[in-house]
């Protein structure tokens, strides 16, 4: 009996020290104005941790202890979003800024918008079920994340709990970020302890954020700001509103008062914003690299709907790149996949909007001549939205007398075959598609990569390897591999990684559709051409049959796609090489309905779905919708044609749908609807 009481008191005080930790965290850490010294905080948490040990089974997954780090994280689930995870559409002068706006106030009158800063850290996304973090996601492709929660919990501005009465459930986005100073620190003590240098703090954060070890994670201080909120029971039709009511329940949100975050209803407005952040931008801590301009309201958000990957409502305004000038030391000529000739430049070191730039990008022949480069030549490097900056301009008063001028080779610097240049075309090319080594080794590697196969294991060096002993010259002898053949290999090749590579290409096997045909490496044809390719054709085989034109029909699919997807199936060596995959195994249809249109029942109608099914899955059901020609939408609006409601639709959208008209049916009436 007294074991029962002292648990049973336990537990109260367990909870007491949870919420009393958890709220002067958000004193010190959200607000920052602490009302307990750090050895008043440090007793408060001994005493919780002690506790967790005698009491394991009472600790709960969101306790405070848990912000220093809980066990080492085996892997990263990969977990689909409930809404999607768009980008933002750049613009990177004022005129596309009033443009952006003109074209609202034109179509639908003035209007007020929110001005936030371009946060430079990585997206994450936070699920809360009654008021408790419950999964930490990260953007990932946009449609699915690897869920990231353990370390997610370290981040001392993310809440655990929630207060007041958030909705049962939501999803709050933001950005997490490491600041300056924390960034300068980490640095200086890896120099000290002779570590190589992190490059700049948005790698740094994702680097951090992949950590299997949530105890050095925490070791970080990472921080976040929340920059959008999603639930079937918004609290207000205004992001502006939405985001203060995260504030108000516990999130970190941008502060107006230091003007992070701002309303406006006039082109001016926005662009005194812009011209505040482009002068103040390097004296606050946490990097930013351009300002968001978005309407505020989510009715008319709704309405202005989405483009492929980036909603209409807003826009993003990027600060010009910084610029620098370094000589040029060497230019290397690199030969990609498809064969595409690219201009490497080497340059001495130069520091450059926080990392240290050594090569630059220089596109093509054209571009060598226009700049009319030569060997030692000071170089101005800029460093754009891209990851590799480029050379913009030469200094030519600069230039050392005797100079050499930097000459395009006539022949492939791996191969030997003269390179071709197709009319109209600025890349050269190496044509000895199936001879010159670094072709075939990166078509393999692209073809093993996350997003095609998604070989693990199976890195540049080991596609080398395999490709220098004979093994594999096509993807197609990847699926012969022995593991014996590996470990005859010899050095470097244990059992252990042998096997996990033999183990990864059978499971490549049931990789979808869409995947294996992005995977071929078909010029032209990316992941999300390939995706569309796949859903309106269902199968390899209707693809291969279909002629030019044809082709050119399908929605994101011009001309020049299509003339490249003819060629490759037109290739005898490309057919052969399809078949031996085929004979593996591996998925030449769209499975399960793969996404293949069944019908256009549904064409022009707009859906809404809420709520639990019978006979669907929730994403089963859009994808019917998609299938039979309908678009799914994430909100009610007066563009909804239909909400599908299953078992507990939310009581907001309920309410919406009835405001606004829109006809609610449930299943059974929606099978009807697509003849199922
Ligand atoms: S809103 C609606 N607001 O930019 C689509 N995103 O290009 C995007 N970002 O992955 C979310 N600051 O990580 C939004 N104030 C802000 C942002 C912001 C930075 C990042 C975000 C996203 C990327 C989109």
């Amino acid at each position: 009996m007294q074991h029962t009481m002292d648990r049973q008191e336990a537990e109260k005080r367990m909870r007491e020290l949870s919420e009393r930790l958890e709220h002067h965290n958000h004193l010190y850490y959200v607000d920052t104005k602490p009302v307990i010294s750090d050895q008043e905080f440090d007793f408060l948490m001994k005493e919780l941790e002690a506790m967790e040990r005698q009491f394991p089974d009472l600790a709960s997954p969101n306790s405070p202890t848990q912000r220093v780090g809980g066990d080492i994280t085996k892997e990263f689930p990969t977990v689909a979003h409930r809404w999607p995870m768009l980008s933002l559409s750049n613009s990177y002068s004022r005129e596309e800024v009033q443009e952006f706006v003109q074209r609202i106030e034109r179509d639908h009158g003035r209007n007020r918008f929110t001005l936030e800063l371009k946060y430079d850290g990585v997206a994450i996304s936070l699920l809360y079920r009654n008021g408790e973090l419950v999964q930490g996601l990260t953007r990932g492709d946009g449609e699915k994340g690897e869920d990231i929660t353990a370390n997610v919990r370290t981040v001392r501005t993310i809440p655990l709990r929630l207060r007041g009465n958030p909705p049962a459930e939501l999803e709050a986005r933001g950005e997490i970020l490491m600041g300056r100073k924390e960034f300068d620190l980490l640095n200086r003590q890896r120099a000290e302890q002779g570590e190589e240098l992190f490059a700049n703090p948005r790698n740094t954060t994702a680097g951090t954020l992949k950590l299997q070890d949530p105890k050095v994670v925490a070791k970080r201080h990472l921080q976040n700001y929340i920059y959008s909120l999603h639930t079937d029971e918004l609290p207000a039709r205004s992001q502006y509103a939405n985001i203060m009511q995260c504030h108000a329940w516990g999130f970190r949100t941008p502060d107006p008062q230091k003007r992070f975050i701002e309303q406006t209803d006039s082109l001016q407005g926005i662009l005194d914003f812009i011209a505040f952040w482009e002068e103040q931008r390097h004296h606050i801590d946490i990097g930013m690299d351009g300002v968001v301009i978005k309407v505020d309201s989510l009715d008319l958000q709704d309405e202005l709907g989405l483009r492929a990957k980036s909603p209409r409502w807003a826009i993003a305004y990027k600060f010009p790149a910084e610029q620098k000038y370094t000589p040029l030391l060497d230019v290397e000529f690199n030969v990609g996949r498809t064969g595409a000739i690219t201009p490497v430049a080497v340059l001495e070191p130069v520091d450059l909007a926080g990392t240290t730039v050594k090569r630059a990008s220089i596109h093509n022949a054209d571009q060598i001549a226009k700049l009319d480069l030569h060997y030692g030549d000071r170089v101005q490097v800029e460093k754009g939205g891209e990851i590799i900056p480029k050379i913009t301009a030469v200094d030519v008063q600069q230039r050392p007398p005797h100079a050499r001028p930097v000459k395009y080779p006539e022949r492939c610097p791996a191969c030997g075959t003269p390179l071709v240049r197709d009319e109209g075309e600025a890349q050269h090319y190496c044509p000895n598609e199936h001879g010159c080594p670094p072709q075939i080794t990166r078509r393999i590697e692209h073809f093993v990569s996350r997003k095609a196969m998604d070989i693990g294991g199976l890195g540049a060096e080991t596609v080398d390897a395999l490709y220098q002993a004979g093994l594999v010259h096509n993807v197609a002898d990847l699926y012969d591999l022995k593991q014996d053949q590996l470990l005859a290999l010899g050095k470097g090749w244990g059992e252990r990684s042998s096997q996990l590579i033999i183990a990864g290409i059978e499971a490549s096997k049931s990789v979808p559709f869409e995947q294996v045909l992005f995977a071929l490496g078909i010029r032209h044809v990316g992941e999300v051409v390939a995706k569309k390719i796949a859903r309106s054709t269902g199968s390899i085989y209707r693809l291969a049959a279909m002629t030019r034109e044809e082709l050119a029909a399908i929605d994101e699919v011009g001309a020049v796609i299509a003339a490249s997807i003819h060629d490759f199936f037109g290739a005898e060596g490309n057919r052969r090489i399809v078949e031996r995959l085929r004979a593996a195994g591996l998925q030449f249809t769209a499975v399960h309905g793969g996404s293949a249109t069944r019908s256009d029942r549904l064409q022009g109608l707009s859906f809404v779905v809420s709520g639990v099914f019978e006979t669907f899955t929730r994403d089963g059901i859009k994808l019917a919708i998609e299938q039979n020609g309908g678009k799914v939408s994430g909100s009610i609006s007066r563009k909804t044609n239909f909400v599908v409601a299953g078992a507990d639709m939310g009581p907001a959208k309920k309410a919406k749908a009835d405001e606004l008209g829109v006809k609610v049916i449930d299943e059974t009436e929606f099978r009807r609807m697509i003849g199922a």
